[in-house]
């Protein structure tokens, strides 16, 4: 990091007069099952040598039969409970971030209350695609400010396995399986998460969807034999707005704490695809050092990305107490944040 000091945050100063909202913890969780580029040569006709020169993957996490996405959600918030050697009945309030909940209702989040013995807490689902997590840590920010909260549990959580067509190659080389989880609490001393900019488009939304299986398109025989319970993307076109997107708002939130990528010490985007990420480093004039990547480990695990590579690099020393790091995502809607978050 360098010597200049980010200002003060305008919403909650670090002065003492009002607290700042921290993550006191983290954890993460993917499934045991690897899925290899060698692997799906045998499913759909495709090569490793396309799927990494196009995405940067290498190899997915898929879910075992019966494991649902709140059961890879429960362990990843038990791993950051248990880090602090705090207890499920501390928590307040649930957010789980995920375009594959369990089921359509309850929230993911009530099955997470379940397992983790939660007894105490408010749940809810929040539905931002790629984006959910960083919206659901803005959310759980605001809760804690207001005082309605102390301890909030924010998950991102996904089982694209069970959502995307395993016939079409455009699409299933691209995701996988997994969660993560932070503890938010308010701390004094530091400036903690930053207000995030945040951001939809909803007269794009066409180009990313999951069409059946709602209320527009109610499960049927119809609707599964269109194929409509699987992701359709328009992928070209959702690569140009993820990078235009990603970096504006990267660019915006730097700018709206009069930083630049000096202070920032490590990056962490959205992990859909390589490309994205060396694109958006290009036009944010930030060196790839600083930019933490593990999709050639995970694929595109959706909303749970951010927060799996936060983990990762928190565990691996990446990121250090003190650290000013950049976050920026990207997903269906369309949606987009980016937070800064001094770890
Ligand atoms: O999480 C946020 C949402 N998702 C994303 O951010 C993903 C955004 N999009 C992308 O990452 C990229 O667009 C892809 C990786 C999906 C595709 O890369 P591309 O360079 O945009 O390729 P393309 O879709 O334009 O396809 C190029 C060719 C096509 O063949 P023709 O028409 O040129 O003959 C495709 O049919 O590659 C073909 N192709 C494949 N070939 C081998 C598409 N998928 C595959 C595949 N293996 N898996």
């Amino acid at each position: 990091m360098s010597e200049s000091k980010p200002p003060v945050n305008p919403v909650a100063p670090s002065s003492g007069a009002a607290p700042t909202v921290s993550i006191v913890a983290t954890g993460s969780y993917v499934p045991e099952r690897v899925l290899t580029n060698a692997d799906l040569e045998k499913m759909v006709d495709t090569s490793d040598e396309w799927i990494f020169t196009r995405s940067g993957i290498r190899e997915r996490r898929i879910a075992a039969e019966g494991e649902a996405t709140s059961d890879m959600a429960a362990a990843a918030a038990q791993r950051a409970l248990d880090s602090i050697g705090m207890r499920g009945e501390e928590v307040d309030l649930i957010l789980v971030a995920t375009c594959t909940p369990d089921m359509i209702f309850p929230s993911t989040a009530c099955y997470v209350q379940q397992q983790i013995g939660a007894r105490r807490a408010a749940c809810l689902d929040v539905s931002a695609a790629c984006s959910g997590f960083l919206y659901a840590m803005d959310i759980g920010r605001q809760y804690i400010l207001t005082g309605s909260a102390k301890t909030v549990l924010i998950i991102g959580a996904e089982k694209m396995s069970a959502i995307v067509d395993w016939t079409d190659r455009g699409t299933c080389v691209l995701f996988g399986d997994g969660a993560g989880a932070a503890i938010l609490q308010a701390r004094g001393a530091t400036h903690g998460i930053l207000p995030s900019v945040l951001g939809s488009d909803g007269e794009l939304s066409e180009l990313l969807t999951l069409p059946g299986g709602g209320s527009r398109n109610p499960a049927s025989q119809e609707v599964l034999d269109g194929r409509l319970c699987y992701v359709k993307m328009a992928g070209r076109e959702v690569f140009k707005h993820a990078v235009t997107h990603m970096a504006n708002a990267a660019t915006q939130i730097l700018e709206r704490y009069g930083m630049t990528i000096d202070d920032v010490a490590c990056i962490i985007p959205h992990q859909a695809n390589a490309r994205i990420i060396q694109a958006i480093a290009q036009r944010i004039g930030a060196p790839m050092e600083k930019i933490y990547m593990n999709v050639d480990r995970y694929g595109n695990t959706s909303a749970a990305s951010v927060i799996m590579a936060m983990d990762e690099a928190s565990r691996t020393g990446r990121i250090r107490q003190g650290d000013m790091v950049l976050l920026v995502v990207f997903g269906s809607g369309f949606t987009w944040a980016a937070s800064l978050v001094e770890w």
